[in-house]
């Protein structure tokens, strides 16, 4: 496996054991996926360019820093959605673009059924959201899509990876960054993560 930057820190393996418990109640499993939400943001921009600029203080003049506002966020809906408003919060004038996959439960192959991205996506780094890496077929459509459109730099932002979506993203997209707080076992036979989380869209929107 390569171009994986797993993000471990006491925070972070806090959140995740609430997650993975089947016992976590959805206002719970909501709080808990800003949290690491963040916490894999700050580390996916951290590249981020900055330009110096002079400010004053209440004191004296110093000099600061601004983000250039090069970043594109793409959530993969549904469960994307989820990531979406924690990266907001730190970057609340990054445009979004959308695409909608839903695996079909027997053959779990992600179908289509939305799309919307930004215009002149070329020279944005663009953080494609999705918290479930299983066989990778949603993320990486999701990466094809965005070339197709002109996307040439393009990251992923996921919370639980699965050792086979890696190698899948790594193989059809080398270029592509994968940031994720775990790298979990293996996929089951309904190519569910394990030990994973279960379905992430329905824990988290409560269906
Ligand atoms: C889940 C998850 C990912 C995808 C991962 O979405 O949110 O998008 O499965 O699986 P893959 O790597 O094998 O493609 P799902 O299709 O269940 O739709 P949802 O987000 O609407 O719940
Ligand atoms: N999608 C999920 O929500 N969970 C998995 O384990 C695999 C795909």
């Amino acid at each position: 496996m390569q171009n994986v930057k797993l993000i471990d820190h006491p925070l972070v393996r806090h959140s995740l054991t609430i997650l993975r418990d089947k016992n976590t109640d959805t206002e719970t499993f909501r709080r808990h996926t800003a949290i690491v939400s963040q916490i894999i943001i700050m580390e996916a921009s951290r590249k981020c360019k900055l330009s110096k600029k002079t400010i004053e203080t209440p004191l004296t003049s110093t000099t600061g820093y601004e983000i250039y506002r090069s970043m594109v966020f793409v959530p993969v809906l549904r469960a994307g959605i989820s990531m979406l408003v924690p990266a907001r919060d730190f970057l609340p004038w990054t445009p979004v673009g959308f695409i909608g996959l839903e695996r079909d439960e027997k053959t779990a192959i992600a179908h289509q059924y939305y799309e919307k991205f930004p215009e002149n996506i070329e020279k944005k780094l663009i953080l494609v959201l999705d918290p479930m890496l299983a066989t990778g077929g949603s993320v990486s459509e999701t990466i094809q899509r965005l070339r197709e459109k002109g996307g040439k730099r393009i990251a992923l932002a996921c919370i639980v990876a699965a050792p086979e979506g890696i190698r899948r993203i790594n193989t059809e997209h080398p270029d592509v960054m994968i940031y994720t707080t775990a790298i979990d076992d293996h996929l089951d036979e309904r190519k569910f993560i394990v030990p994973g989380l279960g379905d992430f869209g329905d824990r988290y929107f409560g269906t």
